[in-house]
């Protein structure tokens, strides 16, 4: 049995804003275990960094939060802060989407990395820059102890991005998460990074949250994945099956988004239409105006995130017959696509 890191339950993050209440996050459940990486994917704005910048305590005063982060067996969102602070600060490290709010432009890498141990670890300056310089060895940084001296600017983005790994893993934390960590890479580079979060999770064993818009990066890397739409988990299964038998018609569309070598990038078909506003949500499933499969149900009462009759839960009210069928048809229409 695998060692459950941490255990998300009804997660519900809502903003107050001049315009409403917006519903970034709507009731997700998911777990992370140890040794393994959930692939967290959907669209811009589906809630991905905000599910998991509040998984980290980092989300601004105006948010409401409710539902459970069990971290480790005990409840964040339960705990006094300073208690919370030191077990975040200590088991769970994040590779940030934003560059601006990771690396700082006008200080030197290694000194960046010293503050990110110090502020956890009661050590001295020599001691934490030491630990600074092997972490970067260990992210495969060329001559660490002179590299560690630059400014970010010095760095190329595929270097930069390991820096940013170095800093999140110099703790030793049992839960990493990186938030779109290879998007504004080239495809070699984002190959490289993938290797080396795969390789930092065995060597340390912690369990890694991989989120990105693209289902093709976690194809290869992990072990279950979570497909997000609108502040909600549209499916939810092990890499296989979302990839093999997948139930929702929001993932066929991301799946016939993937380049391979037969489809090459002008045959992608993008998803027609634009994500829901999460102030004024469509009724029912929020995907229905954007469906080409919906039928009568999907504006009345919302979907939740189930077993019907699949060997995963989806969001999704068609048969599970029609499910299948549905599928393999755009499954064959594809491999019919001249290459
Ligand atoms: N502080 C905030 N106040 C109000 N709305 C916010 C705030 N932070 C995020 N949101 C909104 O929450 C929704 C979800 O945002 P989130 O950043 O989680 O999306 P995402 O899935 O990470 O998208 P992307 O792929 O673009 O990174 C968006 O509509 C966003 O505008
Ligand atoms: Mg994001």
């Amino acid at each position: 049995m695998a060692e459950t890191l941490l255990e998300v339950k009804d997660l519900k993050v809502q903003f107050d804003t001049p315009d409403g209440v917006v519903k970034a996050v709507d009731g997700v459940s998911f777990t992370v275990e140890r040794g393994q990486t959930l692939g967290v994917v959907g669209e811009s704005g589906s809630g991905k960094s905000v599910t998991f910048m509040t998984v980290m305590g980092l989300i601004a005063g105006n948010a409401r939060i409710s539902g459970e982060i069990i971290f480790e067996g005990r409840d964040l969102l339960k705990l006094p802060p300073a208690e919370v602070r030191a077990i975040r600060g200590d088991g769970m490290g994040m590779v940030f989407q934003d560059p601006m709010t990771s690396l700082h432009p006008m200080y030197r890498v290694g000194d960046q990395i010293v503050e990110a141990i110090r502020a956890h670890r009661d050590i001295d300056r020599k001691e934490a820059w030491d630990m600074a310089v092997e972490m970067l060895r260990k992210v495969g940084l060329p001559r660490p102890e002179e590299r560690a001296k630059d400014y970010p600017h010095e760095y190329s983005g595929g270097m930069r991005q390991r820096a940013m790994i170095a800093m999140a893993m110099v703790l030793n934390p049992d839960l990493l998460i990186a938030d779109e960590p290879t998007t504004a890479l080239d495809v070699t580079v984002q190959a490289q990074i993938l290797e080396l979060m795969e390789q930092l999770k065995s060597e340390y064993n912690c369990g890694v949250v991989l989120i990105t818009h693209d289902l093709g990066v976690v194809a290869d890397v992990s072990q279950k994945v979570m497909v997000m739409y609108a502040g909600r988990a549209a499916e939810y299964g092990t890499r296989d099956q979302v990839f093999n038998t997948p139930l929702h018609p929001y993932t066929w569309g991301l799946l016939e988004s993937i380049p391979t070598v037969e489809r090459r990038v002008e045959r992608l078909v993008p998803i027609e239409g634009t994500p829901p506003s999460l102030i004024n949500p469509p009724r029912g499933c929020a995907f229905h105006p954007r469906c080409p499969h919906r039928f009568e149900p999907c504006d009345g009462e919302r979907p939740e995130l189930e077993m019907r009759g699949g060997d995963h839960p989806d969001a999704c009210y068609l048969a599970i017959e029609d499910k299948r069928r549905l599928w393999a048809e755009r499954e064959q229409r594809r491999q019919k696509e001249p290459a």
